[in-house]
């Protein structure tokens, strides 16, 4: 036999071997590939080893030398394919019995922001007092933010260090495509409190209104552990005939009651707001003294009037409350910035 027809056959082999380990899909078929080609006794490698002797006398050396190569190269993709299933099917089990008393592995649930459950809570509370909750739109116009809330022209709560103006190109074609120097810009902002929400809802309805508004609010305060250039206020309005600053009081004393614990102390200063009159600050008792909740008062004619309500006919009170303020209080939070560093660590308590 011809050196070249020896190492032919032997790298043919060497091909087919490769295959059929590298396809081996179980322990089983490559048992099966490891017998035909690898078997002792007649495995198709020693079959060709056979042909060794047959080689002329002066190429023995080299078709030994290669045999040997194909050889250990064979075995290793057969080491390979082992390595492979075993990968497959995972490491060995263990032989020990299953135990059942062993605590099993706890899946960590994810869970509403102590924020948002707060507003749940809220909710609920002011439900139980007949108030339904309405949402409002976080960009407004400033006939919702400031006219209708009797917030005229010229008054400092409209500077633009006060608030976050957003400016907008009026609807439609662009002003470029209009052939206008002067873009006409529709002033829109961020709304600056959740007040917006009492307009939008008597625009929309007649008296008795009783709603609530829970939502976020815009201001370019600097961060300290009590203010957030945005946060969330609770908004309440009622409106009917008849209505005193008796039931505020007594509204929002109920409301504390159950939002905090039974002997809360609430506070009312007297205070000013342009679209309540007359208005108060209130405040809650935390930590051996008093922290600002928010505003309320009772409706100014004006802004029924803006509305077309008849002030004559109805009268209402209205409040906002920030609910930061009474998450930090119901769970003994000492820095509201702590609701918006989204630390896991620290929202994972709630
Ligand atoms: N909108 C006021 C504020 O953001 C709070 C308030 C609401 C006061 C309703 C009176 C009545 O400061």
């Amino acid at each position: 036999m011809s050196l070249a027809v020896f190492l032919s056959d032997l790298d043919a082999l060497a091909c087919e071997a490769t295959a059929a380990f590298a396809s081996a899909g179980d322990p089983a078929a490559l048992e099966a590939a490891r017998v035909e080609f690898l078997g002792a006794k007649s495995g198709r490698l020693k079959a060709v080893q056979k042909g060794l002797g047959k080689v002329d006398q002066a190429d023995k050396p080299a078709a030994g030398k290669r045999f040997n190569e194909v050889k250990q190269a064979i075995e290793s993709v057969h080491q390979q394919a082992v390595a492979r299933l075993a990968a497959a099917v995972g490491p060995k089990k263990s032989s020990r019995a299953f135990d059942p008393t062993t605590p099993g592995v706890h899946p960590r649930l994810g869970r509403l922001h102590p924020i948002t459950q707060t507003i749940d809570e809220l909710k609920e509370i002011m439900g139980r007092l007949g108030f339904t909750a309405v949402e409002g739109p976080e960009v407004e116009d400033p006939w919702h933010n400031f006219d209708a809330l009797n917030i005229p022209p010229e008054h400092p709560a409209r500077d633009p260090l006060e608030n976050f103006y957003l400016e907008m190109e009026s609807a439609g074609t662009p002003a470029v495509e209009r052939g206008m120097k002067e873009r006409p810009l529709t002033t829109l902002l961020l709304r600056s409190q959740t007040s917006t929400v009492q307009i939008r809802t008597m625009e929309k309805m007649q008296p008795p209104v009783r709603i609530i508004s829970c939502g976020r609010v815009y201001r370019p305060d600097t961060a300290d552990a009590t203010h957030y250039p945005m946060f969330h206020q609770i908004e309440g309005l009622l409106i009917d005939r008849g209505v005193t600053m008796a039931d505020l009081k007594s509204t929002l004393r109920l409301f504390a009651r159950s939002a905090f614990d039974p002997d809360v102390h609430i506070r009312f200063r007297p205070s000013f707001f342009p679209f309540t009159e007359p208005s108060v600050e209130v405040d809650m008792s935390w930590q051996g003294g008093w922290m600002e909740m928010g505003g309320a008062g009772m409706v100014d004619p004006n802004v029924l009037k803006a509305v077309g309500y008849d002030p004559e006919e109805y009268s209402g009170f209205a409040f906002g409350l920030g609910i930061e303020r009474i998450c930090a209080r119901r769970h003994q939070i000492a820095d509201i910035r702590e609701l918006y560093k989204n630390d896991v660590r620290f929202l994972r308590q709630f």
